[in-house]
Order: structure tokens, then sequence, then C-alpha cells
């Protein structure tokens, strides 16, 4: 897309929804914006920023795609197998000085991540009562993702990695949804928190850092390589040292080489703070 009009996009976005283009990576910019022209059946640039200077629903549809809040209850089943069996046990049995065991899901679009991560810490609290209180925190940049998960209603094509025994104890149904218990939807805080905002360094309501689980899956990819890195950095400061940070299979070679963190095997998407 040709200079001037890239600009007058941007301008756009920034003046009337606070988002800014030049922090997305390049070529998915401009995937977005080929696919917007061709739902728009705009053969010029300018045609669509006609569209788009028109018609709010263009810009909508626009940040829908450049935010893209697509997920899944427990969307890479081999990831949430390691954090069953493996990071679970591993962050529960430490023995030390503190008392509340504390998870974080950045960018956890309408919740189905969080609530995912909250299964698996709710079966494993079941099987082993008196452990430590678990606090899980859930942060989206997108008010109105907030307000889905908060509500925690689904269609079930995003339930098709669940199991069974989950669906049955975690979720009631409601028409043509499926919505999460009450019970699960108070384990978790939700609240919106833009990863790149300078001045916070983690969700203000988890009042201070120290998580021992950061999930940051499938939010980096999206933005240029600076801003991974400084996004990575800023949860890799709220992570105990030996807590664990998961993002998605796509983010490894985003993620390896962070000093400081240490793939646990060449194949997973997890690492390890070593310091
Ligand atoms: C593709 S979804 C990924 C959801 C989930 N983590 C997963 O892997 O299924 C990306 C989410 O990141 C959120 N996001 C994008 N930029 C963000 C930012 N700067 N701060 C917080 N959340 C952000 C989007 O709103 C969207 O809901």
């Amino acid at each position: 897309m040709e200079n001037n009009a890239l600009d007058i996009i941007a301008g756009l976005l920034a003046d009337r929804k606070k988002l800014l283009l030049h922090r997305f990576d390049e070529d998915f910019v401009q995937k977005v914006l080929n696919q917007q022209m061709q739902l728009c059946a705009c053969e010029s640039e300018s045609a669509y920023v006609e569209h788009l200077l028109k018609d709010e629903k263009f810009i909508e549809s626009l940040i829908q795609k450049l935010l893209n809040s697509h997920s899944e209850f427990f969307r890479n089943l081999l990831i949430f197998a390691m954090v069953e069996s493996v990071i679970l046990p591993i962050i529960y049995n430490r023995t030390d000085s503190k008392h509340e065991l504390r998870i974080w899901s950045a960018g956890c679009a309408r919740g189905q991540e969080a609530y995912s991560l909250a299964m698996l810490v709710d079966q494993y609290l079941k099987l082993q009562p008196n452990k430590k209180v678990t606090r899980i925190f859930a942060t989206d940049i997108q008010e109105n993702n907030i307000a889905k998960a908060l509500l925690g209603k689904y269609p079930i094509t995003q339930l098709k990695n669940l199991r069974v025994s989950f669906l049955d104890q975690y979720f009631r149904r409601s028409g043509d949804y499926w919505q999460i218990s009450g019970h699960l939807r108070k384990i978790i805080n939700f609240s919106q928190f833009d990863l790149l905002n300078e001045n916070l360094q983690a969700p203000p309501n988890s009042l201070f850092g120290e998580f021992d689980l950061i999930m940051c899956s499938n939010v980096l990819i999206y933005y240029k390589a600076d801003l991974r890195q400084y996004i990575i950095k800023k949860l890799l400061k709220s992570l105990v040292k030996g807590g664990y940070f998961i993002c998605s299979e796509a983010e490894i070679g985003i993620t390896s080489g962070t000093r400081g963190l240490r793939q646990i095997n060449a194949y997973h998407p997890i690492f390890v703070k070593t310091n």
C-alpha cells in the first residue's frame, strides 16, 4: 500500500480509536489491509480510504482484524498437558515463603485461555487440597473482550478440545451457547490492560507482579520486533525466579534467546526464568 494511504489510515485509527498502526508487524498490516480491501470490493487504496472516512463500521472491522481475538479452550492440547502434568506440580510443591500462587493470562481474548488454566488448577486443588491459595489474573487490551470473558458464554465450536468431564463440571447449556459455571468465573480476576502501556508493569488489581506462571500466547506475533521484545521483558519482570513463561509455537523464535529465560526443551514454547 502506498505510504500516503497508509498514513491516512494510521491517522484515522490513532485519532478515532487511539490505536497505533505503526506498532504492528508490517507484513501482517499489509495482509489485513489487502483482505479488508477485498471485503469491501475496493479496487484502489484511495477507494478504501473513502470507505473508512465515510463509515465507522469499516474502521471497526479493520480494528477487529488487527486485534485478532481468535481463541479456543485448550487451544494447544500439548501445552496444556504440560501445564497439568509438569508445571502445576512443580510450582505448587515449591517450599518458598510465598503464600499464594499467581497466574497471569496476558492477552486472554474472551477468556478461553484463562478458563482452561482455571479448570486445570481447580482439578489439581481437588486432588491436592491444602495447597497455596491461587489467584488467576486475565487481561486483554479490548474492553469488549473482557466483558465477554466475564459473561463466559461460548459456541460449541470453541469447546472442541474440552474433555467431556470438564464440559459436565464447568459448563451449563444456555440455548445455543455453553456458559462457564459461576464457581470458575469467581476464580479469575479479569481486567482491561494494554501490554504496551509504559506506565503499568502488571495489571493494577494484581497489586504486585510475582507471577509463578504467565501465558502470553498469540499476541507477540502481531507486533514489530522491538515491541515484541518490550512485551517479553515486561512480562519477565513480573515473573518470579523459576517461574514459567508460555507463548505459542509460532512465537518460540521470538522468545528463545531472551536473556533470563531458558526453554525447557526444544519442542514446547515453555520457558523458565533463570535469574
Ligand atoms: C489471537 S488472540 C490470542 C488469545 C489467546 N492468548 C490464545 O492464544 O488463544 C490475541 C489477543 O491479544 C490481545 N492483544 C493484542 N494486543 C494487546 C496488547 N497490546 N495488550 C493486551 N492484549 C493485547 C487481543 O485483543 C486479542 O484478544
